[in-house]
């Protein structure tokens, strides 16, 4: 939980502040000058210019962006946490539970959180991976990125806080999978650490499986399958990621496939090798 202060108590905070900070600036100047008229017109004027002053300084404050950062915290805004709005009665714990749905698709769910460059692999990888793990008889959905910007996320950008809203609303799309015993394959860039970090927050650390698709910016951009980066480079695209906007790559990811070095089908193999005891029912 966040616990803010109300404008009215931010309000009446700054007036007693500023109130100790006269009653100060009068008594030193009385002790210097030892002139009470002149000690109090010297508060009186400091009132004034520093009530001109602070509003100015603010002003200027709000539209300089550096040293800002915006913190995520997963029950903000979500369904998960119904206690900011009494009007909603979640019914989750009444509907037919997870355990009871992978016993009924003899697997195990989780979520296979795919993420790196644009022209990585992710999307050829996630579709290679469904039909092995079909063909395995596992029943899986890939949740991509660009599908979903196409859809329901079709109102976003690729501004740092659009992709944190990307992220957020997928991971909670995610999450109703992994629910319903699905085997959820995800596809995003989700660029940082902290984006992804917010994902595994909201679908849940042990059911969250972190795998770094691993191409060197030079690769994917010499595929440039989509032409995007040519655009990028020409700046018809702004804030493309590796380009103008920032990817921090996994520090310990659960499964790392160096794209760059290895063919699809052996991309595809070796993460259906790594996800097949994970998903297997214990019977
Ligand atoms: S994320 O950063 O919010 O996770 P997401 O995976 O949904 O991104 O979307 C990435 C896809 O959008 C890329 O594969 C690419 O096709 C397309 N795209 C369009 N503009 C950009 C951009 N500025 N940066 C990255 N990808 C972009």
């Amino acid at each position: 939980m966040t616990v803010r202060d109300t404008r009215a108590r931010s309000v009446v905070k700054g007036f007693s502040w500023r109130f100790i900070g006269t009653i100060d600036t009068t008594v030193i100047s009385y002790l210097i000058t030892g002139n009470p008229l002149k000690a109090l017109s010297i508060g009186g004027i400091e009132v004034f210019s520093k009530v001109f002053l602070y509003y100015v300084h603010e002003r200027i404050w709000t539209r300089i962006k550096w040293g800002r950062k915006m913190e995520l915290s997963s029950t903000e805004n979500t369904p998960s946490d119904p206690s900011t709005d009494s009007n909603i009665h979640p019914v989750f714990d009444k509907l037919l539970s997870r355990e009871e749905r992978q016993q009924f698709l003899r697997q195990k769910s989780k979520v296979v959180w795919l993420t790196g460059l644009s022209g990585s692999g992710k999307t050829t990888i996630a579709q290679g991976l469904e039909r092995k793990l079909l063909e395995n008889n596992f029943f899986a959905q890939v949740l991509d990125g660009d599908n979903i910007r196409n859809g329901i996320n079709s109102n976003l950008g690729f501004s740092m806080e659009d992709r944190q809203e990307n992220i957020r609303r997928i991971s909670e799309v995610a999450k109703l999978y992994k629910n319903s015993g699905v085997v959820t394959i995800c596809t995003f860039i989700s660029p940082t650490r902290e984006i992804r970090s917010f994902a595994k927050n909201i679908i849940g650390e042990d059911d969250f499986l972190e795998v770094f698709i691993n191409a060197p910016l030079e690769v994917c951009e010499e595929r440039d399958v989509k032409g995007l980066y040519k655009k990028a480079r020409a700046g018809e695209i702004k804030e493309f990621t590796g380009i103008d906007s920032p990817y921090e790559n996994p520090i310990s990811p659960d499964f790392e496939l160096m794209t760059g070095e290895m063919s699809i089908d052996e991309a595809v193999n070796k993460l259906t090798g790594f996800l097949l005891p994970q998903i297997k029912l214990d019977q």
